[in-house]
C-alpha cells in the first residue's frame, strides 16, 4: 500500500475521536423575530456538517491525519447526507433509528445566531462502541471526547471509559460544549467525577465559569480552580484572545492573530483537531497550543474554509 500523505509512520500514535455529529441548517439574515404564525422570507440558506465529532474530522481531514471516529447517525434523509459528507474523514457511522439530530440556525444582522435543536439520533446512541474502542487502542494513543453534553446515553458512563482508557496508557481529552439546559449541582458532580480522569480538558471561558460556578472568573481563575478538578491540565479556549494554559503559577496566553473573521462555527472543535494533532507528534506543550489557536484562527478567517495541511505546519514548527 502506497502510504499517502499524513498517514501514520509505524508507530505513530493513533487518534481517535468519539462524539456527536449533527446537520446544521444556515438560515439568515433574520430580523425581526417573526410573530407567531406568520412567514418570513430570507436570503441564504446552508446545509453544513455540525456537531463536535463532525467539526473536528472535518478539520482532520482537512489537515489530511487520519483518525478512527466513534459516532452514529439516524437513518432519514440527512443521515444519509451527513455519513456521506464525512466519509472521506474516516470510519462510517453506525446507523440508528430515526431522525438525524438537527440545528436550525437562525442568523441575526448583527452576528449573533439563535439555535433551534433536535436530539435526534443522539438520544439513542449508546457508548459500547466507544468502550470498543478504547479496548483496542494502544498505549500512547489519543481518545477525544467532543460534545458529551448533547449524548445524555454516554455521559454516566464517561468516569469509567476515561478510567478505562487512562489504564490503558490512552491521553485523555474531553471537550462538553456547553450543556443545554444549563448548569446544575448534579451536573458539575458528575463532569467532576469524570475529569479526575481527564489528561486535558478543553472548555472555554463560559464553560469553565459554568462548572466552577464563577460568572466573573478571570483565565486566571479558571484554570486555578480547574487544577483541583482535572487530573491533567487544562487548555482553556478564549475565542479572539486565543487560549491559555498554566505552567506552575504561570499562565500562558496563546494569543490569536487579529484577522477578519468570516464564520466562527466550529472554531472550538478545530482547536481541538490541531492540538490532536500536535500531541501526537510530541509537540512541546506551549507550542502545541500556539499551533492549534494558530490553525483555527486561519480556519474560522478562510472563506470558503479551509484547512492548512498538518504536514507542513510540523515541518515549519520543528524548523524554528
Ligand atoms: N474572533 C476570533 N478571532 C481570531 N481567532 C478566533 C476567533 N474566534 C475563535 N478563534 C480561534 O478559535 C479558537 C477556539 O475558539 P473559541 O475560543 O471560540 O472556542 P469555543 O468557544 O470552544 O468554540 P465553539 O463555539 O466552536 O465550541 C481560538 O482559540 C482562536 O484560535
Ligand atoms: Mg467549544
Amino acid at each position: 500500500m502506497v502510504a499517502a500523505e499524513g498517514d501514520p509512520i509505524p508507530n505513530t500514535p493513533e487518534l481517535i475521536v468519539a462524539g456527536n455529529a449533527s446537520v446544521d441548517l444556515l438560515l439568515g439574515p433574520l430580523t425581526p423575530w417573526p410573530r407567531p404564525g406568520t412567514e418570513v422570507l430570507v436570503e441564504d440558506a446552508a446545509w453544513r456538517v455540525g456537531g463536535a465529532l463532525g467539526n473536528t474530522a472535518l478539520a482532520l481531514a482537512g489537515l489530511g491525519v487520519p483518525a478512527r471516529l466513534v459516532w452514529d447517525v439516524g437513518d432519514d434523509m440527512l443521515a444519509g447526507w451527513l455519513a456521506a459528507e464525512l466519509r472521506a474523514a474516516g470510519d462510517a457511522p453506525r446507523r440508528l433509528p430515526g431522525p438525524a439530530s438537527l440545528t436550525a440556525a437562525l442568523n441575526h444582522p448583527d452576528g449573533e445566531r439563535t439555535f433551534v435543536s433536535h436530539l435526534g439520533h443522539l438520544a439513542l446512541s449508546e457508548p459500547d462502541a466507544l468502550a470498543g474502542a478504547i479496548d483496542a487502542a494502544a498505549p500512547g494513543d489519543l481518545l477525544l471526547v467532543g460534545g458529551s453534553f448533547l449524548l445524555p446515553r454516554w455521559r454516566p458512563a464517561l468516569a469509567t471509559l476515561f478510567a478505562r482508557a487512562r489504564a490503558r496508557g490512552v491521553l485523555t481529552l474531553l471537550d462538553t460544549g456547553w450543556p443545554s439546559a444549563g448548569w446544575t449541582d448534579a451536573l458539575r458532580e458528575e463532569l467532576s467525577s469524570t475529569l479526575t480522569h481527564v489528561d486535558v480538558f478543553l472548555p472555554n471561558l463560559d464553560e469553565a465559569r459554568g462548572l466552577l460556578a464563577l460568572p466573573d472568573a478571570t483565565p486566571r481563575d479558571a484554570l486555578a480552580g480547574l487544577g483541583q478538578l482535572v487530573a491533567g491540565r487544562t487548555v482553556l479556549k478564549l475565542g479572539a484572545a486565543g487560549a491559555a494554559q498554566r505552567n506552575g503559577e504561570e499562565v500562558l496566553i496563546a494569543p490569536a492573530p487579529e484577522l477578519t473573521v468570516a464564520d466562527t462555527v466550529g472554531a472550538g472543535d478545530t482547536f481541538n483537531a490541531a492540538l490532536l494533532c500536535a500531541l501526537r507528534d510530541a509537540v512541546a506543550w506551549p507550542q502545541a497550543v500556539a499551533l492549534a489557536v494558530a490553525v483555527a484562527s486561519s480556519v474560522v478567517a478562510s472563506k470558503p474554509r479551509r484547512y492548512p495541511r498538518w504536514s507542513s505546519l510540523h515541518r515549519r514548527a520543528n524548523a524554528t
